[in-house]
C-alpha cells in the first residue's frame, strides 16, 4: 500500500503548484496527476458539471491504485469534496486543498481581515467565508472573485505587462481594502504571487496555499501510515501526468515545475 502513487488533480497546470510542493516535502512519493483542460476553466462552470468532471477524475485516478487524491483545485474543492468523500472516501483518503489553508490563517495569525481571491464558482460558494467564521466569527473575510487571472496563467501569460495590469485592476477593488492577508485560493495563484506581493508592496502577507497543502498532507500521511519507505521511488520520471486535451502550456509548465522532461499522456475519460 505504502508504495501505490498519489492521484492529484485539477482543471490544468494550477494543481502542478501543489503537485511540487509535494514532492519538494516527499520526495519518496509517486504522483499521477489529472489535468482537466478539456473542462477548463472550472471556475466558470456550474457546480453539478464540477461534481461529474471530479468524480470522473477521483475514478479514474482510484482506478490506477492510487493509495489518495489530493483535488489541487479550490473549485472542486468547494464543490466537489464532500460528494468524493460520499462515494470513495471509505476506500481512500481525499484532501482538499480548503481546511488547511483555514486552519493555518485561523490558528496561526491574529488576522482581523483577510482577503480571498478565487474564481467564480469558489467566491460563490462562500466556501472560505464560511469556514473561517465558523472557527472565529471575529475574522472579516472580504472577497473577490478574479475569473481571469486562471485562464490569463493557463495561457502563460504571468510576469509581462498584460499580467500586471489584469492584476493590478482586479486588486485595487474597494472589496480588498485595508486586508492584512490575502488567501490565493485557486491554485493557479502561487504562479502569480510576486506579482501580487510587488503590487501591494510587501505590505499584505500573500498566504502560500500550496506549500501549506503539502506539508498538511504529509502530516496527514505520515499519521495514516501510508508514506512510502523506499526510497527508490519518486525519483526522475516517475510521475505520471495526463491531459484531456493536449496543450503545448501544459507540457511546458510541468517541465518548468518538474525540472525533467515530462511526457503527456491524453486520457479522454468521458463518454
Ligand atoms: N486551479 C483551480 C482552482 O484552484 C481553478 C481554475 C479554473 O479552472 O477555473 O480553483
Amino acid at each position: 500500500m505504502n508504495n501505490l502513487p498519489i492521484g492529484i488533480f485539477d482543471s490544468g497546470i494550477g494543481g502542478l503548484t501543489v503537485a511540487s510542493a509535494i514532492v519538494k516535502v516527499l520526495p519518496h512519493e509517486q504522483l499521477i496527476y489529472f489535468g482537466d483542460t478539456a473542462h477548463l476553466p472550472y471556475g466558470d462552470k456550474s457546480p453539478e458539471a464540477i461534481k461529474y468532471y471530479s468524480l470522473r477524475i477521483a475514478k479514474f485516478l482510484a482506478d490506477k491504485k492510487c493509495k489518495a487524491i489530493v483535488i489541487a483545485c479550490n473549485t472542486a474543492s468547494s464543490l466537489a469534496y464532500s460528494d468524493l468523500v460520499n462515494f470513495m472516501g471509505h476506500e481512500l483518503p481525499i484532501f482538499n486543498v480548503i481546511d488547511p489553508v483555514v486552519d493555518a490563517v485561523v490558528q496561526q495569525h491574529s488576522y482581523t481581515r483577510v482577503g480571498v481571491i478565487a474564481t467564480k464558482a469558489t467566491i460563490k460558494s462562500g466556501v472560505f467565508k464560511h469556514k473561517i467564521q465558523a472557527r472565529n466569527a471575529l475574522i472579516q473575510v472580504q472577497s473577490l472573485a478574479t475569473p481571469l487571472l486562471a485562464p490569463m496563467i493557463e495561457e502563460g501569460f504571468f510576469n509581462n505587462k498584460i499580467s500586471r495590469t489584469i492584476i493590478d485592476s482586479y486588486l485595487s477593488s474597494s472589496k480588498l481594502k485595508n486586508i492584512e492577508c490575502l488567501i490565493l485560493a485557486c491554485t493557479h495563484y502561487p504562479l502569480i504571487q510576486k506579482e501580487i506581493e510587488a503590487y501591494y508592496k510587501y505590505q499584505v502577507n500573500i498566504i502560500n496555499t500550496a506549500d501549506i497543502v503539502a506539508s498538511y498532507i504529509k502530516n496527514q500521511l505520515i499519521s495514516m501510515d501510508l508514506v512510502n519507505r523506499s526510497e527508490e521511488m519518486g525519483k526522475k520520471n516517475q510521475h505520471e501526468f495526463y491531459v484531456s486535451d493536449y496543450t503545448n502550456s501544459f507540457e511546458q509548465s510541468a517541465t518548468m515545475f518538474f525540472k525533467e522532461k515530462i511526457h503527456l499522456k491524453h486520457q479522454a475519460i468521458w463518454d
